[in-house]
């Protein structure tokens, strides 16, 4: 992985966060409406310190479709947390005045029709944002509406959407997000496309909890996928909490450089028992040259 610093001055910065859940479970010992207090907070701070031009929420806001345990909360009880999420927490986030966009994850497999009225949002979006154009797919908009509990279909990323979007603004700098890019499954049109076009610098793409940054290779026209963290659980052991606690990424560009790193801002929870303490960080940083 590329590594080095470099000193941005007409630098854009925007933020990116995903797999929040608000939901029924209180991970590492902080109850879930004192996770989302510190989530809004954290956003807050953050823009206080270094502000963002945008904040991009790529989806899991909640486990409102869930397979498992005690199922998800909209097929059960007629409970959107996802609602909640959008009416409680992101609309304190609107008072930061800048653009905000919100996807759908795989547990939130709402219609679009549905989505729209929940969280006023798109399940698949894009936003220009000075000489970035971000466009957001929909990777799990399958299988919509549905009458059983699942985590959800991936479909994989519909390239006449990208493409179409794309040509419309001809002079941009492509970004593209979604809730999980999932390369070994997607097609050789999406593939050739990101390998093709000049234009796309690199995808970011929540769903997996962790924030590595991984090289898609040769095949992809060497980008790279830039995983958002979570603030919510890692998968895997407990002990696996702080592999990318509680956080989220930005992007930073000037031209034709730009940045990422993932922010783990200062946090208290339980972890196997024992409390810790998580200073500020940063972690998996990514310089494009
Ligand atoms: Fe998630």
């Amino acid at each position: 992985m590329k590594k080095k610093q470099k000193n941005m001055k007409n630098k854009q910065r925007i933020l990116i966060a995903s797999d929040i859940h608000l939901c029924h479970i209180d991970w590492y010992g902080v109850p879930t409406e004192e996770r989302m207090e510190r989530f809004v907070r954290h956003v807050e701070e953050e823009y206080a310190k270094e502000p963002f031009e945008a904040l991009l929420l790529l989806g899991d806001y909640s486990l409102d479709h869930w397979k498992w345990n005690i199922k998800g909360c909209w097929l059960t009880e007629g409970k959107s947390n996802t609602r909640t999420f959008a009416k409680t927490y992101v609309s304190r986030l609107k008072k930061l005045g800048v653009p905000i966009v919100m996807i759908a994850g795989n547990h939130e497999q709402y219609g679009e029709a549905l989505w729209t009225e929940l969280t006023g949002y798109h399940r698949r979006d894009h936003l220009v944002c000075g000489e970035l154009l971000f466009i957001f797919p929909d990777t799990f908009g399958a299988d919509l509406d549905p009458t059983e509990h699942s985590d959800g279909t991936y479909c994989g990323v519909d390239v006449d959407f990208v493409k179409k979007i794309m040509a419309e603004y001809p002079d941009k700098k492509v970004i593209l997000c979604a809730h999980h890019f999932a390369p070994e499954r997607e097609s050789e049109e999406f593939r050739t496309l990101v390998k093709e076009e000049k234009r796309i610098l690199c995808l970011f793409g929540g769903h997996v909890h962790r924030s590595n940054v991984v090289e898609l290779g040769e095949a992809w026209g060497n980008k790279v996928l830039l995983y958002t963290g979570n603030y919510s659980y890692n998968t895997g052991k407990e002990a696996d909490a702080e592999i990318s606690f509680w956080g989220f990424r930005d992007l930073k560009i000037d031209s034709d450089e730009w940045s990422s790193c993932y922010i783990t801002p200062e946090n208290t929870a339980v972890i196997d028992g024992k409390e810790i303490h998580h200073p500020h960080g940063v972690q998996d940083e990514y310089f494009s040259k």
